[in-house]
C-alpha cells in the first residue's frame, strides 16, 4: 500500500532543466573565489592585531588579488553568459524589471502570507531581488578590486598606468618601484593617488559588509524555500534539475 502511494507520487512529480551547466559551474566557483576572498579579506583588515608583518601584508594582498583575477574572470563570464544562456540564466529572468514584475511580486508575497505560493521554474519575484542585489555587490567588489591591485600592487589591469603616475613616468625609479614602499615615489603624485584610491578602499570595504549580509539572507531564503516548497532547489545548483508536482507550474520567463 506504502509502496502504491509512493509510485503516485513519484508519477506526479515532474523534474524540468533549469540551471545549466554554466551557471551551476559560475555558482560553485563563485562560491569558492567569495569563500577564499573573504578569509584573505578579513587577514588583511585584521593584519594588525594578527602581528603580519608589512612584507606579509603585502603577501595577503598579493594571494587576495590573484583569487581576485579568478573571481572577477568567472563573474565576466557569467555576465556573458546572461545573453547566451538558457532562458533561466538570461538578465530577463534575473533582473526585478519587466512589465508585471511589480504585480507578481505582490501576489508572491501574498502568496507567503496566505501559505499558497506561485511555484517559479526559474527565480521566484524575491528570488530575483535577491540575486539581482548579490550582482550589483560582486560587480562592485570586483571593479573596486581591480582598481586596488593596481592602486596597492601595481598589477594588471591599471597597475602599469598607477606605476606611471606615482613614479612620474621616471624609468628609474618605475624599475625600483615596490608595493608598500615609497622609497622610489613622487611624493606629490603619490599623495594624489592615494586620495584618488580613498573612495575605491572604503567602497570594497562596505561593500564587503553588505555581501556578508546578502550571502546570510541568500542562504537564508534558499533553505526557507526549500522547506516551504520541496522542490529539489538546493540539488538542483547540482544536478540542474527542480521537481515539480505537475506540469502547470509558473515559469516566469515564457
Ligand atoms: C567578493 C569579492 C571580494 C571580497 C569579499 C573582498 C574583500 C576584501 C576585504 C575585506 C579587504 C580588506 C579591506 C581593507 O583593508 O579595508 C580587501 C582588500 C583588497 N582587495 Fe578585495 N575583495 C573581493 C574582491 C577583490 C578583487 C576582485 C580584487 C582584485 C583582483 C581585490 C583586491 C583587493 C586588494 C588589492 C585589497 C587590498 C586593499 C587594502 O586593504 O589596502 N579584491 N578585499
Amino acid at each position: 500500500m506504502a509502496r502504491e502511494t509512493e509510485s503516485m507520487i513519484a508519477d506526479k512529480l515532474v523534474a524540468y532543466p533549469v540551471w545549466d551547466r554554466t551557471t551551476r559551474w559560475f555558482h560553485w566557483i563563485n562560491l569558492l573565489c567569495v569563500l577564499c576572498l573573504t578569509v584573505l579579506g578579513l587577514a588583511i583588515l585584521n593584519a594588525k592585531s594578527l602581528g603580519v608583518s608589512a612584507d606579509g601584508k603585502i603577501l595577503l594582498k598579493t594571494l587576495h588579488s590573484y583569487a581576485g583575477y579568478a573571481f572577477a574572470v568567472n563573474l565576466f563570464w557569467r555576465v556573458v553568459w546572461s545573453f547566451l544562456g538558457n532562458k533561466y540564466a538570461r538578465w530577463s529572468a534575473i533582473l526585478p524589471l519587466g512589465a508585471g514584475y511589480t504585480g507578481e511580486l505582490r501576489q508572491y508575497i501574498r502568496g507567503i502570507i496566505g501559505g499558497n505560493t506561485p511555484k517559479y521554474r526559474g527565480h521566484n519575484p524575491l528570488g530575483r531581488l535577491m540575486v539581482s542585489l548579490l550582482f550589483v555587490v560582486l560587480l562592485t567588489q570586483a571593479a573596486t578590486g581591480l582598481v586596488l591591485a593596481g592602486t596597492d600592487l601595481y598589477q594588471p589591469p591599471f597597475g602599469g598606468a598607477i606605476a606611471d603616475w606615482v613614479t612620474k613616468g621616471d624609468p628609474d625609479k618605475l624599475a625600483n618601484l615596490k608595493p608598500g614602499s615609497k622609497d622610489y615615489v613622487d611624493a606629490a603624485a603619490y599623495d594624489e593617488m592615494r586620495s584618488f584610491r580613498k573612495p575605491i578602499i572604503s567602497t570594497h570595504l562596505y561593500a564587503f559588509y553588505l555581501l556578508m549580509v546578502a550571502v546570510l539572507l541568500h542562504i537564508t531564503g534558499v533553505v526557507v524555500t526549500e522547506v516551504r516548497e520541496k522542490n529539489a532547489l538546493i540539488s538542483a545548483m547540482f544536478s540542474g534539475e527542480k521537481v515539480f508536482t505537475d506540469t502547470s507550474e509558473n515559469d516566469t520567463t515564457t
